[in-house]
């Protein structure tokens, strides 16, 4: 969407996929560059690889950041701010910003989930305008302000400043795998955004290690239903705090 956006103003993008950093690899960054970085809104806040790769990566002087997050209806929390926080500190200038609302998922195995719409085309079209906002900030040297993306809802600042991801790993147990139904094909351990998946023994079964971020990928991916996650509470636990946090259903830009 917003590779779209840029190549609409004659701006080629490259596309660098965050699971090639938490395996090891890191982008050469020599050269002013416009990062955009997107995290998922998890517990309140973006993924720790997230903020970790902007500061690994580096700031070449005259260099500019967009950052961006993927909610899911319940709550933004202070997520963007902290990815605009991080971009501020390794020494970018701030482009500009979004959050991006899309379907929660936690709640894939629903069949009415929220929102599973969205991404939706006005979603879409705020994304684009964003990248001529981006472009337009980058021409004149105008930097956008980090002000403007905090999060003002007092319920949802109190909730964030309580949550974090190693509160949220002591909440929600890992998947769980079933190994007689594990066939050991490694698709999990590739498809997990963390690297936190190693295949071990023999037969080789995964094993999940301290870096998952409880995405669930995991139980998503795998085509032998071999890794289980109970989910049965979350649709009542997130209508909760939907009706707690009152944070309106919306992609915003900055
Ligand atoms: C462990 C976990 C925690 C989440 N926490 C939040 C949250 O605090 N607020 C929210 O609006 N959405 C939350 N979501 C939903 C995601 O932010 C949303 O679905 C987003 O599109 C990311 O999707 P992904 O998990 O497919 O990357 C959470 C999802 C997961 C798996
Ligand atoms: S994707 Fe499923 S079957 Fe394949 S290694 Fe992972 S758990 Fe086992
Ligand atoms: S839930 Fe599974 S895929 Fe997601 S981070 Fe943890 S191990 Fe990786």
């Amino acid at each position: 969407m917003i590779r779209d956006g840029l190549a609409e103003r004659g701006v080629e993008a490259e596309l660098f996929d965050l699971r090639r950093y938490t395996r090891g690899e890191l982008p050469a960054a020599d050269e002013p560059l416009c990062l955009w970085i997107g995290s998922p809104v998890y517990a309140q806040h973006p993924v720790p690889y997230c903020a970790a790769f902007i500061k690994a990566l580096g700031a070449p002087e005259g260099s500019w950041c967009a950052p961006f997050v993927a909610w899911g209806g319940v709550s933004t929390g202070v997520a963007l701010e902290e990815l605009g926080q991080a971009a501020l500190d390794a020494g970018y200038n701030l482009a500009g910003g979004a959050r991006v609302l899309c379907a929660h998922s936690n709640l894939w195995r629903e069949a009415d989930r929220p929102h599973d719409d969205r991404p939706n085309a006005q979603d879409k079209a705020l994304l684009a305008e964003l990248a001529g906002t981006v472009v337009e900030r980058i021409e004149v040297g105008e930097p956008c302000d980090i002000e403007s993306m905090r999060q003002r809802i007092p319920v949802v600042l109190e909730a964030s400043a309580q949550m974090s991801m190693d509160k949220m790993r002591t909440m929600i147990p890992k998947p769980e795998l079933d190994a007689a139904a594990c066939i050991g094909c490694g698709l999990c351990a590739e498809e997990c955004p963390a690297a936190a998946i190693t295949l071990e023994g023999e037969p080789p079964l995964p094993h999940i290690g301290p870096a998952c971020v409880r995405c669930r990928g995991c139980v998503r991916v795998c085509p032998e239903g071999a890794f289980l996650a109970d989910m049965s509470g979350a649709p009542k636990h997130l209508a909760s705090l939907i009706e707690r946090f009152q944070e309106p259903a919306e992609t915003t830009i900055y």
